[in-house]
């Protein structure tokens, strides 16, 4: 398969270090002189006590890449209107894009972006912590959904009665490589069991500082995510939304399988970057508003890392 991975943040790079075991990879960066970095000195993957380096075809050109069986975009959520933008010459003719970002907010962008090509979403419970430019730390391993969009996000695309298949052929490519991954009919419950367990584990590990596991052995952690999660749960069925899963339950197995990784949104805020809370709980915070249903435990996670933010000054 030749595959792009759009972002090579955590999580871009530890899919892009796995899939060059038996795929041609490439991958696109937007800023010009990391990517010639990147492509000079190599990915470096640290997993299971080993270190492996992996030399990729890195570019800030989507001109470049060519005809791509499978492209995955790993971008941070508030980016992802901005990364199909620049990365449509690469997309248009790929077979299918999956995006596999945190939270909710990139469902309401994807439908327009993507209408004339296959999309599926994704959701994915693998724990990487980025150390420096490239450098990838996998410290934990969950299972990986992907599934093409239902009905009311648009659906497959005239003209493209593949994308089905492409989706089977993209599990299959991620299983192969250590990324175990389900082609699943409906992702919609898949999605929001991923965005639990983010509003479970996320917000409370950037507020503590401290990587998942800690949140299972602090009582008073383990009950506001107990209490953040049952607030989400319940918007979840308000809405109308089938929890395949106890997304309690699930988030606790999250922070054992990624006990010494550090949350994405702590990452972000050590490096001076914005947070996706708006994607992830204030996303739910805003559903529920028109439902009438009050999230105190949600709003304090908001409040409290929006001033975190603030604090720390963005880059
Ligand atoms: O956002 C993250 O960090 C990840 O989604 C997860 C699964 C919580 C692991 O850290």
């Amino acid at each position: 398969m030749k595959v792009l991975i759009i972002g090579p943040g955590a999580l871009g790079c530890l899919l892009a270090a796995k899939l060059s075991r038996n795929n041609e990879v490439w991958v696109l960066d937007h800023d010009l002189a990391r990517a010639a970095w990147l492509a000079a000195a190599g990915l470096v993957l640290a997993e299971g006590g080993q270190e492996t380096r992996h030399f990729l075809r890195v570019t800030a050109e989507p001109e470049q890449v060519g005809l791509v069986d499978l492209a995955l975009l790993c971008v941070k959520s508030r980016m992802v209107e901005g990364a199909v933008a620049s990365a449509w010459p690469a997309l248009r003719e790929a077979a299918l894009l999956v995006a596999l970002q945190n939270g909710i907010g990139h469902l309401d962008v994807l439908p327009r972006l993507c209408r004339s090509i296959c999309w599926a979403l994704g959701a994915t419970n693998q724990g990487a912590t980025l150390v420096g430019p490239g450098q990838v730390q996998h410290r934990g391993s969950g299972p990986t959904w992907i599934g093409l969009p239902p009905r009311q996000f648009g659906g497959e695309p005239a003209g493209r009665p593949s994308c089905r298949q492409s989706l089977l052929l993209a599990a299959e490519t991620l299983s192969e490589v250590g990324i175990p991954t389900e082609a699943v009919a409906d992702i919609l419950p898949r999605l929001w069991n991923k965005l639990l367990v983010n509003v479970g584990i996320n917000a409370l590990t950037a507020i503590n500082n401290c990587p998942n596991g800690a949140l299972l052995d602090d009582p008073e952690s383990a009950e506001l995510m107990a209490a953040a999660i049952a607030e989400g749960a319940l918007v979840a069925k308000k809405l109308g939304i089938k929890l395949d899963r106890d997304p309690l339950a699930a988030a606790r197995a999250v922070c054992g399988a990624t006990a010494t990784n550090l949350s994405s949104m702590l990452q972000d805020l050590r490096a001076g970057r914005p947070t996706e809370i708006e994607a992830i709980n204030g996303a739910v915070l805003r559903l529920a508003g028109p439902l009438g249903l009050p999230l105190p435990v949600n709003e304090a996670l908001v409040r409290k890392v929006r001033e975190l933010e603030r604090n720390q000054g963005r880059k």
